[in-house]
């Protein structure tokens, strides 16, 4: 692009995440106090540009936002537009690449780049985008930090306060009753919540996916710890986890949804089958999406106002195609195809992991 940049859009897409607000608040004062640009906010992630769903977003508009949880600009995650789904007259599901819609949409509102906050299904259709003539600029999202080439994404924190205060909460009622408590996390493919609240909270057995779990292992280590007079444990597993040779714990599937995989029930598939081998109670607990609601913790707040700055910086400097990112202590950017479609899985060799096997922790295997 060769004219400076004068009028920005962003959108939110996918899961909803806590820092969001923070997020599109930092875009909107950056862009107009320190460039004098104008901001629109597209509405329910790419389904905005799609059905020209849009408001102006001024200083009062994102006045008071950055305390609160979910996304002002409202999200989706059925709105890939090169995959958009329609329903004909008979009710019968189809898809329809409606990407032409965006762009002539995105022209409507005289936008000069624009702007997506989301994880890697996000940024891979962004970057289809980019290449139908439109600028953009990525910022990552999620709350299951499984995007590569950012150490962490907002989001994560306020989920792992969430998970990390459940297990506070279970833990007095197991030690009270002498049970067995299981708390299922999200995490589909990476186990990212689990881990990290499972180590802050004191889980006794933490199951991600990228660790296949063997019951015996786990039945075991309940065994022994009764032995030693620990009347209780604490399991915390990833919604994504699965046994040795086993499959994923399928709850539903949804074919209009980017992926279309819901996971869910693997809590209490391990509850039940500690209660009828070990006949020591158990209970499960699913957090679902009490971890994606609610207000951002501090760290995420300020995470979502650095990556909203630094997104502007890069429209002002003309990098386009690019994801801000955090590496180390500095916000760095990325391109977009690096990350695009990808998932940052936990390695076993990994320094969290000894952590915790270092503290008591099994992993089930
Ligand atoms: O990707 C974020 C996430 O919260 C996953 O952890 C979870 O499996 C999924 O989204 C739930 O999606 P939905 O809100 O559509 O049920």
């Amino acid at each position: 692009m060769n004219k400076k940049p004068k009028r920005i859009g962003i959108l939110t897409a996918g899961g909803d995440c806590p820092g969001l607000n923070a997020v599109i608040r930092a875009v909107t004062k950056t862009a107009i106090s320190n460039h004098n640009m104008e901001v629109v906010g597209i509405q329910d992630g790419y389904a905005g540009l799609i059905e020209n769903k849009s408001l102006e977003l001024d200083w009062m508009s994102v006045s008071g936002i950055l305390s609160t949880g979910g996304t002002i600009l409202g999200t989706s995650n059925k709105d890939n537009p090169f995959r958009y789904p329609v329903t004909d007259t008979d009710g019968n599901l189809g898809f329809e690449d409606v990407s032409s819609k965006v762009v002539e949409n995105f022209n409507k509102l005289n936008l000069d780049v624009l702007v997506a906050v989301g994880g890697d299904g996000t940024m891979a259709i962004t970057g289809k985008i980019m290449e139908k003539g439109i600028p953009v600029v990525g910022i990552p999202k999620t709350i299951d930090n499984d995007l590569v080439k950012t150490d962490v994404t907002f989001g994560f924190d306020s989920a792992v306060a969430v998970a990390t205060d459940a297990l506070d909460r279970l833990h007095t009622t197991a030690q009270s009753h002498h049970r067995v408590m299981v708390l299922e996390t999200m995490g589909r493919y990476a186990g990212w919540i689990a881990l990290y609240a499972g180590i802050a909270g004191g889980g006794d057995v933490i199951l991600i996916p990228e660790i296949p779990y063997n019951m015996e292992v786990i039945l075991q280590r309940i065994g022994e710890r009764n032995k030693k007079g620990n009347r209780f444990s604490m399991i915390v597993v990833a919604e994504g986890a699965k046994p040795a040779g086993g499959d994923l714990t399928v709850h539903r599937t949804i074919a209009e949804a980017t992926d279309p995989i819901r996971l869910g029930g693997i809590g209490q598939r391990i509850a039940d089958e500690i209660q009828e081998r070990s006949a020591i109670e158990s209970r499960v607990t699913v957090l679902g999406h009490l971890q994606r609601g609610g207000s951002p913790t501090p760290n995420d707040r300020i995470l979502g106002s650095r990556l909203g700055v630094a997104a502007v910086d890069l429209i002002v400097s003309g990098q386009f195609g690019r994801m801000v990112a955090v590496q180390g202590s500095d916000i760095v950017s990325v391109a977009m195809e690096e990350v695009a479609g990808k998932t940052k899985l936990i390695s076993p060799d990994s320094d969290m992991i000894k952590v915790a096997r270092s503290t008591g922790v099994i992993f089930g295997n």
